[in-house]
């Protein structure tokens, strides 16, 4: 990465190949018709934005990360919803369960030991299945997805002409007690 260059990062959850399945169909059935599905190898769950960030930070809080053993958990998403502002239809639980919320917060941790001011408005427990939605609602989930989570991720976002890539640039185990 050349001096002074910076990259748009966020930590992540990343479903397994039958959670994403489950949310590949579970979009599916939800969709409308305005708007664009999220190509399934992209679906996922931000823990937290950073925005664009230098080397310097991004090595900061992989280290910081290093130091994280939160224990893992089963994740149970049993909601639809769309964001009118963001135009977003999602997947998602509510309230904020006890140990997401706690990996959430470790992660705020380690952006505010290496400098970075994590968002203030909280945690939206989502994940985007479709964008540029023009209406939709909110419905509990047929089938609620089961999400055994023992990982999380920090992916790096590059636009491209067709939207978007996400590459991962590191993920640690989720092995606490
Ligand atoms: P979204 O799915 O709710 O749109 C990679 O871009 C991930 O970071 C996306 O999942 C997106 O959330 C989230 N993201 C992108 N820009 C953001 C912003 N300005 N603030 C918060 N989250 C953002």
């Amino acid at each position: 990465m050349a001096e002074g260059a910076t990259e748009r990062l966020f930590f992540a959850l990343w479903p397994d190949a039958a959670v994403r399945a489950a949310l590949e169909r579970a979009g599916r059935e939800a969709f409308v018709g305005s708007g664009r599905l999220v190509p399934a190898a992209r679906l996922h769950m931000t823990l937290a934005f950073l925005g664009d960030v230098s080397g310097g930070t991004r090595d900061c809080l992989m280290e910081a990360c290093n130091h994280l053993h939160l224990p893992p958990f089963d994740l149970r998403l049993d909601g639809i919803g769309w964001w009118r502002r963001s135009q977003v239809l999602w997947a998602g639980c509510d309230p904020v369960p006890a140990p997401l919320g706690a990996l959430v917060a470790a992660i705020h941790g380690a952006m505010t030991h290496c400098g970075l001011e994590p968002e203030s408005r909280p945690f939206a427990a989502h994940v985007t299945l479709a964008r540029k939605v023009r209406r939709g609602g909110r419905a509990a989930l047929t089938a609620p997805i089961l999400w055994p989570v023992d990982r999380f991720a920090l992916v790096r976002s590059d636009p491209e002409r067709e939207g978007v890539t996400y590459t991962t640039l590191a993920s640690w185990p989720l092995d606490g007690a």
